[in-house]
């Protein structure tokens, strides 16, 4: 393939793809598109800006401009900005996770944020993580991963990113929140979560982080040279 690969990788909450895609990418020498993160950037302005949540789907792009988010390229793949301050760790807090699938379910908000995420990938080489990279984002991508987990094993992995204790009760408790997250995201109108049609379904359940990156770099191998 003359130019360099377009790789997207979709699935529900806790299913890893962000930490795959991000050392899948560190491997190929490619650039990473973490597309949560541009939602949960988007999330914490309207939070700070102090927008009531009922308000949201009203949201317009001229509103949307005005939070001064910035997408910019850099080498490993792209910087967020907030006004003069490079988002980072505040993108994960519990009051942006709790309220980022609202927020994602806003037509203006995607339609925002898809010319961003498309820009994002100019050139090739990149690895693209979300819920719609391969389904809306990026139809052409030449390879799409659809990433699955049981419920449970979404909720420990979730607890331990946290570092938090996996009890019997926290881990119901956390797969609640990823059943209700994975709902919204399922049943939202617009750009629902869904494998595109010629997507690859992988099943992380019994994978150790290793071996999921492992099997995405050897399809990625197999992509037919043209
Ligand atoms: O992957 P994450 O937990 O950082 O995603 C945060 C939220 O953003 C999640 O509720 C779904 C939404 N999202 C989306 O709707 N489309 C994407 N491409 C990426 C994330």
């Amino acid at each position: 393939m003359s130019r360099r690969p377009l790789v997207t990788v979709d699935g529900p909450a806790g299913s890893g793809k962000s930490s795959t895609a991000k050392e899948l990418a560190r491997r190929l020498g490619f650039r990473h598109l973490d597309s949560g993160a541009l939602y949960r950037a988007l999330t914490y302005a309207l939070l700070e800006e102090g927008l009531p949540v009922d308000g949201w789907p009203e949201l317009s792009s001229r509103e949307l401009d005005a939070l001064e988010i910035q997408v910019e390229p850099e080498p490993e793949g792209v910087r967020i900005r907030y006004g003069d301050r490079v988002m980072g760790p505040e993108l994960r807090t519990a009051a942006v996770t709790e309220n980022v699938s609202h927020l994602s379910a806003v037509p203006a908000v995607r339609r925002w944020l898809l010319q961003r995420q498309r820009e994002a990938a100019r050139g090739g080489g990149l690895v693209a993580d979300g819920r719609d990279m391969g389904s809306v984002v990026f139809p052409d991508a030449d390879l799409k991963v659809f990433l699955v987990a049981n419920l449970e094993e979404r909720a420990r992995r979730r607890l331990r990113e946290r570092a938090e204790k996996e009890s019997p009760e926290a881990v119901e408790a956390e797969a609640l929140r990823l059943e209700e997250r994975d709902r919204r995201d399922r049943e939202r109108e617009t750009a629902p979560l869904r494998p595109a049609e010629d997507a690859v379904e992988v099943d992380t359940t019994s994978l150790d982080f290793d071996e999921q990156v492992d099997r995405i770099l050897a399809l990625v191998e197999d992509l037919t040279p043209s």
